[in-house]
C-alpha cells in the first residue's frame, strides 16, 4: 500500500516503496492504493492501480468506456479542471528543476472544449486474423496493439461514430491488410481521411469507398507513400480543407498531411495569447521560428510588422508562403526552408536582426537556435511549447546565459484527457 504523492508527466501517480520510486497507472494524488509492478528496475517501478483504499475528491468517472484499456487518453479519470491545475504544476516544476528559472507572472491556463475537439488524428488500421475483423482506432495502453473502440469522445463525434463504419468497409476491401492507417482532417467545411494504402485500390474497392463518402459526407484522399503523395481521391468537388482565424481575418488552406494545431478553438485562443504577448508593431521586423503553414506568421503579418517563417520542411514553407498569397500578405512575409536544429551563429547572424520572435518548436525544443544568439539578440520572444521538459532547458540559457528575464508563462490545455502539456513562455531582455 502506498500513498500518492503527485502525478508525473504521463499522469501516473507517483509514490516511494522500499527505497524505489513507483509510477503508478490509474492512480491519483493523495490516493491510498494498493498496486501491481508490471516492470521492476534498480531504482524504479513501473505499476498499475490493483484497489484504491482512500479516493481523491479529484477522481471522476471516464466518459469514455475504452478508457481502461485505450492509449488515447491518460487522464479521463481526474477532474477536467485538475488536470489543468497538474499541467500547470508540471510546468512550474520542469523551469524550477530542470530551467531554475522562475516566471515573474504564472498566466491564467486557457481552456477550451474538453470533449469532441481533435480534429487532427491518425488512427491505426489492423485486420485481425485471430477476431476475423478490423480494427480502426488509437493504440492499446503502452502497446502496439490497436484499440478495439466503437467510439471516441475527444474526436468530432460525427467521426467518432465512424470508427466501426471504417472498419466494416475495410473488411469488404480486396485490400484490406494493405491498408495501415486513416489519417483525419477535420476542416471547417470539409471532413478529410486519408487512407494510407500499399497496395493499387481494386475497381471493387473504388465503388465500396465512394459509396461510403456519399453516405457519409467525407472526402477521401490516398496516400501511396510519403506524405508528399497524398492526392484526393473522392468526391473530387468536395470545398477545399481549410480553417480560419477569424479575429485575424485570416483563412488557411492546408493539405490533409500538413502539420497543423490538433484543436482549432484552442488555435485560436492561443494565437490570441500569443499575439497580446508578442504585441508586433508596424516597422518591426519579426522571426516566427518552425513556422509550418504559417499559423503565427500570418496573424503577425496582420499586424503590419515585417515577418520572416522559417521552417524545416520544403514543402510547408511552400504552403505558408501560398497562404500568405491567399491573405493578401506577400508584401510584409518572407519564408525560409532551414534545418533549426543546426543553426548556428553564423548562420543566424545572416538572417538580419530581429526586434521580436516566435518560437514554436517540436517536442525537441529550440537549443541550437537560442544557444545562437548573440549581441544583436531581439528584445522579446514568445515560446509556445508542446514539452515542457524542453522549454524548461531552453529557458535556462535564456534566462542564465543569454540576459532574458521570464515574464510570464501558462498553459493551454490544447489536448484534454492526455498527459500532453502545451504551454507559452514570454522572455524580455532590457
Ligand atoms: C509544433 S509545430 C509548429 C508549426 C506552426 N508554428 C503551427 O502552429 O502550425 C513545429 C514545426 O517545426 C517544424 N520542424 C521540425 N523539425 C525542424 C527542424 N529541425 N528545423 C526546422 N523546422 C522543424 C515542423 O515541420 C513543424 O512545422
Amino acid at each position: 500500500m502506498v500513498v500518492i504523492e503527485s502525478l508525473d508527466q504521463d499522469g501516473r501517480g507517483i509514490a516511494h516503496a522500499d527505497g524505489k520510486v513507483v509510477f503508478i497507472e490509474g492512480a491519483l494524488t493523495g490516493e491510498r492504493v494498493t498496486y501491481s509492478s508490471y516492470r521492476k528496475k534498480p531504482s524504479y517501478e513501473l505499476a498499475r492501480v490493483d484497489k484504491i483504499l482512500r479516493q481523491s475528491f479529484m477522481r471522476v468517472q471516464p466518459k469514455c468506456v475504452h478508457f481502461d484499456m485505450c492509449g488515447g487518453c491518460s487522464m479521463q479519470h481526474l477532474d477536467a479542471r485538475a488536470q489543468v491545475a497538474v499541467k500547470q504544476r508540471i510546468l512550474e516544476d520542469n523551469l524550477q528543476r530542470i530551467g531554475k528559472v522562475k516566471a515573474e507572472r504564472i498566466l491564467p491556463p486557457i481552456y477550451g472544449e474538453t470533449w469532441g475537439y481533435r480534429q487532427r488524428a491518425r488512427l491505426s488500421v489492423r485486420h485481425v486474423l485471430k477476431k476475423d475483423k478490423t480494427l480502426v482506432g488509437f493504440h492499446e495502453k503502452n502497446s502496439r496493439y490497436v484499440a478495439d473502440m466503437q467510439h471516441c469522445e475527444i474526436l468530432p463525434s460525427k467521426i467518432a461514430r465512424l470508427l466501426p463504419l471504417l472498419a466494416q468497409m475495410n473488411e469488404s476491401l480486396s485490400i484490406r491488410d494493405q491498408l495501415p492507417q486513416i489519417e483525419l482532417a477535420v476542416g471547417e467545411h470539409v471532413d478529410v481521411l486519408v487512407l494510407r494504402i500499399l497496395q493499387a485500390l481494386s475497381p471493387a474497392d473504388e465503388v465500396i469507398i465512394k459509396k461510403f463518402a456519399d453516405t457519409h459526407q467525407v472526402q477521401f484522399w490516398l496516400q501511396t507513400k510519403g506524405p508528399e503523395t497524398v492526392v484526393p481521391f473522392y468526391p473530387l468537388d468536395a470545398p477545399a480543407l481549410n480553417y480560419s482565424l477569424p479575429e485575424f481575418g485570416i483563412t488557411m488552406p492546408y493539405a490533409p498531411t500538413d502539420f497543423t494545431q490538433v484543436n482549432s478553438t484552442m488555435n485560436r485562443l492561443m494565437m490570441s495569447r500569443a499575439m497580446r504577448l508578442l504585441a508586433p508593431q508596424p516597422g518591426e521586423r519579426i522571426a516566427d521560428f518552425f513556422c509550418g503553414l504559417g499559423n503565427f506568421t500570418l496573424p503577425i503579418a496582420r499586424s503590419g510588422a515585417q515577418v520572416m517563417g522559417v521552417e524545416g520542411s520544403a514543402t510547408l514553407v511552400k504552403r505558408a508562403a501560398q497562404n500568405a498569397a491567399y491573405n493578401g500578405l506577400t508584401a510584409n512575409t518572407s519564408f525560409s526552408a532551414m534545418n533549426l536544429f543546426e543553426m548556428t551563429e553564423e548562420e543566424l547572424a545572416k538572417l538580419g536582426r530581429f526586434d521580436k520572435w516566435l518560437v514554436d518548436p517540436p517536442r525537441d525544443g529550440a537549443m541550437e537556435l537560442v544557444k545562437s544568439l548573440g549581441a544583436d539578440a531581439p528584445k522579446r520572444i514568445v515560446y509556445v511549447s508542446c514539452n515542457p521538459a524542453t522549454l524548461a532547458r531552453d529557458a535556462e540559457v535564456l534566462v542564465h546565459l543569454k540576459g532574458y528575464t521570464l515574464k510570464a508563462a501558462g498553459v493551454m490545455n490544447m489536448f484534454p484527457h492526455t498527459s500532453h502539456v502545451e504551454s507559452i513562455a514570454w522572455f524580455e531582455r532590457e
